[in-house]
């Protein structure tokens, strides 16, 4: 077992202190802080392992484990030392736990490792909920054994965590709760559509694709593979009779069609939250173009954001390789050439030079969804008469 060299006193302790706590601070993902709370509450007492369990929401009875350099492990809730703290909500000090009955040996039996002193408490949120229980093993420096003051310390360590556990917890719901109303959203928008919603789909693919050859970060290009589906949403609101217009829009029929961006910003707006608020900016600015002829701000350049420049690329691509009910979809080179033309007018010149070296790759991805979406089609309708 590798053990890091942890010096013990007073101003060590304050270094922990102060480096996880910056660090625990940034981090807002779940198992990265269980991964950090450990390296904490460890280098903090002087333990050799620190572990981490939460209760398993799925199986109701068991504990995921994290430990460092250890794959997370699955323990019955009720039994052990974590079982028994996370029964009674109190914390436990042993230094002999081959006399107590609450250490379960099986795992050491099992593992070869020896356990020769535990420190064992809850983390609780908050309002006192139980989170999980955090689990030091061994004292490695002085005695051997843990102290009221260890105690102490890996309380105040785990009290830290919860509340940035719970921080971490809740934005993941609400990230989920975004996720789930923009698919709604992006479904509803689709009801009306000539073609079931393939439209939002494939501008959410080839917005992907363009976001990574852009060089957007992982992240980015998740939010918006995320949020570009919704850049229609103002649709909604525009009456069918303009959209199925087998012929040009007049120029009355045209200023309605062009508020659908206003339209789809306004229906999104009123969030502050990420994903929502991204969607809204795509909405809004997906039908701006880059010389400042666009609608509805007529904004120019590096003003545009760029989630929004990227869907109007990928929106005009896939519009034109569409049949619309007023003219047959465009063969492909005749997109490339407009595509090349409206590089630097209608399209950011750079994500325009990204487009035409990648036209394969997006022909493709492109039909990749259309067949999809049609091996998904309902089959077809049993006769009316039975
Ligand atoms: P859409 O058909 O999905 O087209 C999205 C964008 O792709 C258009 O934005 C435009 O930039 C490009 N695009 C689509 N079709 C053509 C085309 O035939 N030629 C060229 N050069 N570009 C094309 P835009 O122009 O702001 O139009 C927004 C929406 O307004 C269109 O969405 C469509 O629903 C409607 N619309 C535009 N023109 C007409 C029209 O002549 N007749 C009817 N009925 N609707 C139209
Ligand atoms: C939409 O998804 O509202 C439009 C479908 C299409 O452009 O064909
Ligand atoms: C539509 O899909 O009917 C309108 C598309 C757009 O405005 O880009
Ligand atoms: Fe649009
Ligand atoms: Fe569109």
């Amino acid at each position: 077992m590798k053990k890091d060299p942890t010096p013990q006193g007073d101003t060590s302790a304050e270094s922990t202190i102060s480096s996880y706590i910056n660090r625990i601070a940034a981090e807002r993902d779940i198992d990265r802080l269980l991964l950090l709370l450990a390296g904490f509450g460890r280098d903090l007492i002087g333990a050799d392992r620190c572990t981490v369990g939460l209760p398993d929401e799925k199986d109701g009875t068991l504990w995921s484990k994290v430990a460092h350099a250890v794959p997370r492990i699955k323990i019955p809730r009720t039994s052990g030392i974590a079982g028994w703290v996370a029964t009674h909500g109190e914390a436990l000090l042993i230094n002999d736990p081959g006399n107590d009955e609450r250490f379960d040996s099986a795992v050491d039996r099992l593992t070869g490792y020896h356990t020769q002193s535990i420190l064992a408490l809850p983390i609780k949120d908050a309002d006192g909920r139980m989170f999980g229980v955090i689990q030091a093993v061994n004292k490695t420096t002085g005695s051997g054994t843990f102290s009221n003051a260890d105690r102490e310390h890996l309380q105040l360590a785990a009290a830290y965590v919860g509340q940035a556990l719970e921080t971490a917890r809740r934005q993941e719901e609400i990230e989920a709760s975004q996720r789930e109303i923009i698919l709604t959203m992006a479904e509803a928008g689709e009801v009306r559509s000539r073609e079931a919603g393939r439209h939002a789909r494939r501008v959410a693919a080839c917005s992907r694709l363009l976001g990574e050859f852009h060089g957007l970060s992982e992240d980015e290009t998740e939010v918006l593979r995320l949020c570009s589906p919704t850049h229609d949403i103002g649709i909604i609101a525009i009456p069918d009779s303009l959209l199925q217009k087998p012929s040009k829009l007049d120029d009355t029929e045209w200023a309605i069609m062009k508020t659908h961006p206003t339209l789809g910003y306004d229906m999104l707006k009123h969030s502050e939250r990420r994903l929502l608020h991204s969607a809204a900016i795509i909405a809004w600015q997906h039908h701006e173009r880059w010389d400042g002829t666009g609608y509805p701000c007529g904004l120019v350049g590096d003003a545009i954001h760029i989630y929004a420049r990227i869907t109007a690329l990928a929106d005009v691509f896939d519009a034109l390789a569409s049949d619309r009910p007023w003219r047959k979809a465009w063969e492909m080179n005749r997109i490339v050439k407009l595509f090349e033309e409206e590089r630097g007018k209608h399209f950011d010149p750079g994500l325009a030079g990204i487009f035409l070296e990648n036209v394969d790759a997006l022909v493709k991805i492109r039909n990749a969804v259309q067949d999809r979406a049609e091996k998904q089609a309902a089959p077809p309708r049993p006769p009316a008469e039975r």
